[in-house]
């Protein structure tokens, strides 16, 4: 990476419809990067912006009776302001239809034309609107969009063609070449096979709608939409122009952040693309997994969107942001429900974040006066929280180069966790009892300010909102040293005499109220500061573990339907199941060979755990696992009692 720049990019989003939850986390990742690189000193340019162009806009204009810049105006106004509400710190926003991007994208098309790598024919095949994706007759499946299962139309049309199979075998050495160019690495072996199974020549432009931008040398036609849209990532930065300043600076991007539906287009196109021109590819491409909802995908047809606004107004965007980093697994798809977003608040953030710092607050005002005296009587036990301090930063590092959100914030809670433990460990009230031993417990009271501190500076990329509020309770907002990422590397930021401010708590509880026709409403935290813990009376069987509700609301049952079920060859205990889950098709190994054959099994609704963690077994991949009933010989798969549409949730 050249010294110490960071450019960072959201896809372009189409301005067809408001942004749901699921485009806020590609925003929310890239501005999580953004913030944690310009924390650690990198120059940072982040971009986003819209897809204004082609005929899937164009009819969405039609069908509401505007011109499409009116049109396009009026929603992607929207994605501004849903953008400011959830706190991103985005450098510059491009619309493809702003004369400083047309300009770019015709000179670029030009350009690899001059050269020869641009001819003219007759494109006949299919076309998906929704996707503005190409495709010929053997990639349907089914007859539709292999990418999204709608219908498509067939097209035949004179069009202009980019050899890009003149550049499959360059662009498959660079990806081979370079092992981190593509991520995750699942992404990277499909566009392996891609490449491998052959490239056509790319359809670049269309004459039968003209919501586009012309060809330049050929203004009958429009520049097809994936072209023109890609172009963004160089024409915000004046590629071509006569004040290129920043392309030379920021050049190539250190990512492109994309949903896995569209990594082809960056993987591939993208970079042919660019190859063609004499332009150095971007150094990664990661393809995040999709944020599904019940039922599976959203649309709007199954009135399932969720509007990111709404969540905003009652939860916070740091809530929202928080929710969406650490509950998507790696690069594979994550839920999204209201409970599991409410479970994540009411516990990572309101008990264990929130309480951390009300408990400390608290205690230095009721056994110190309000103020965090130096600690001067360590003892053993301290140096556990430390070496957790002292591994947390690196971990995030690691991780957030890798694009694991969720696995930095598990790690920064590692910190916050054990902090919390360690006022139990140490008991402040019971050491507040004894005059002597004041300086332990000033040591203490020292430790856990620390811990907040140090797990505050870590959380702020990810939700930028929680710094300020915490430093105006730990009376740190005028030292700005001990709010450097660099202050993580010693043990010890807070200056002693620090005065603490005890606030509203970081994230009210919200309790799901269960009378009828009110949503979930917030309540003050409970001043749990300064009390031992209350011992509960227990449930649960002798040697059985008890876990509370927010536990087990992260399991996520599901009914499914089973399609198809066949023995798995050389495993007499395993039968694969082909299962439907809502709008999902998916491959589950179960060990009912002994109990069930596989024809009785067509056609029954079962329950799934759904998020259980996809697992190898002889070769085949299941996700998920099928819950069934066992008592010594006997095994009973478990199935709805009456009838109900298989996607339901079980709970
Ligand atoms: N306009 C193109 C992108 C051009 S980039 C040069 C486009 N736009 S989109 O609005 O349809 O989608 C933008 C991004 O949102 C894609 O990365 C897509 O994967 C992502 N998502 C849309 N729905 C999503 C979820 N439910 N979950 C996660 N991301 C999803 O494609």
């Amino acid at each position: 990476m050249g010294d110490k720049v960071f450019y960072v990019t959201t896809p372009i989003y189409y301005p067809s419809d408001k942004l749901h939850i699921g485009h806020a986390l590609t925003t929310t990742m890239a501005d999580t990067l953004a913030r944690y690189k310009r924390l650690r000193g990198y120059d940072v340019y982040f971009l986003t912006g819209s897809d204004e162009h082609g005929q899937k806009i164009q009819r969405k204009a039609r069908e509401a009776d505007l011109p499409p810049q009116k049109y396009v105006d009026r929603i992607v106004a929207t994605f501004q302001e849903l953008w400011r509400r959830l706190n991103i710190s985005y450098n510059d926003f491009i619309r493809t239809t702003e004369p400083r991007h047309t300009r770019v994208v015709q000179h670029l098309l030009q350009k690899i034309y001059d050269q020869g790598d641009i001819y003219k024919s007759t494109y006949e095949g299919w076309y998906c609107t929704p996707c503005e994706t190409f495709w010929t007759e053997r990639q349907l499946k089914d007859g539709n969009c292999p990418d999204c299962g709608r219908p498509v139309e067939l097209v035949k049309e004179e069009s202009y063609f980019f050899r890009m199979s003149k550049y499959a075998d360059r662009l498959l050495q660079y990806i081979k070449e370079h092992p981190d160019f593509i991520l995750p690495v699942s992404r990277r072996n499909e566009m392996i096979s891609f490449i491998e199974g052959g490239l056509e020549d790319l359809c670049i432009s269309r004459t039968t709608f003209d919501w586009g931008i012309p060809v330049p040398m050929d203004p009958r036609h429009v520049i097809y939409v994936w072209f023109d849209a890609l172009t963004n990532y160089i024409s915000a930065l004046g590629y071509g122009t006569e004040d290129d300043h920043l392309f030379r600076k920021y050049w190539p991007a250190a990512v492109h952040l994309v949903g896995k539906d569209i990594v082809r287009f960056h993987t591939i196109i993208w970079p042919i693309i660019l190859m063609a021109a004499g332009i150095d590819p971007p150094r990664q491409v990661f393809g995040h997994g999709w944020l599904l909802v019940d039922g599976g995908k959203m649309s709007k047809s199954k009135g399932n969107v969720v509007d990111p606004m709404v969540l905003i107004d009652r939860y916070g965007a740091d809530a929202i942001r928080y929710f969406l980093l650490r509950e998507m697994p790696y690069g594979a798809d994550g839920y999204y429900s209201e409970e599991a977003l409410i479970t994540r608040l009411n516990t990572d953030l309101a008990n264990d974040f929130g309480n951390l710092l009300s408990r400390t607050t608290a205690m230095i005002e009721k056994f110190n006066g309000g103020v965090i005296a130096a600690p001067s009587a360590p003892e053993p036990l301290d140096e556990e929280l430390k070496a957790i301090a002292r591994a947390v930063p690196d971990e995030v590092d690691a991780a957030l180069n890798n694009f694991e959100f969720a696995r930095a914030l598990t790690a920064i809670w590692r910190l916050v966790n054990r902090a919390n433990k360690y006022i139990e460990e140490t008991a402040p009230w019971a050491l507040a009892k004894d005059p002597l031993k004041k300086p332990r417990l000033q040591t203490v009271l020292y430790n856990l300010a620390e811990a907040m501190r140090q797990a505050t500076i870590m959380v702020g990329p990810f939700m930028p909102g929680v710094p300020a509020r915490v430093w105006e309770q730990l009376g740190l907002a005028d030292v700005p040293a001990a709010l450097t990422w660099e202050s993580l590397a010693t043990w010890g930021g807070i200056p002693a005499g620090t005065r603490v401010k005890r606030g509203p708590a970081l994230f009210p509880r919200i309790e799901l109220n269960e009378q009828e026709g009110e949503g979930p409403v917030a309540v003050q935290e409970t001043p749990a500061a300064a009390s031992p813990a209350v011992k509960e009376e227990t449930v649960a069987k002798p040697g059985e573990e008890e876990i509370t509700i927010e536990e087990f609301a992260r399991i996520k049952l599901r009914v499914a339907e089973v399609l198809a079920a066949e023995k798995v060859a050389n495993a007499d205990k395993l039968l694969k199941l082909e299962v439907k889950v809502g709008d999902e098709r998916r491959t589950i190994v179960a060990g009912i060979a002994r109990y069930y054959r596989p024809e009785e099994l067509v056609g029954k609704k079962v329950v799934i755990v759904a998020n259980l963690k996809p697992a190898k077994l002889r070769g085949i991949v299941s996700q998920g696992m099928v819950l069934a009933a066992v008592a010594g010989d006997t095994l009973s798969l478990i199935t709805p009692e009456r009838a109900i549409q298989d996607g339901a949730q079980v709970r």
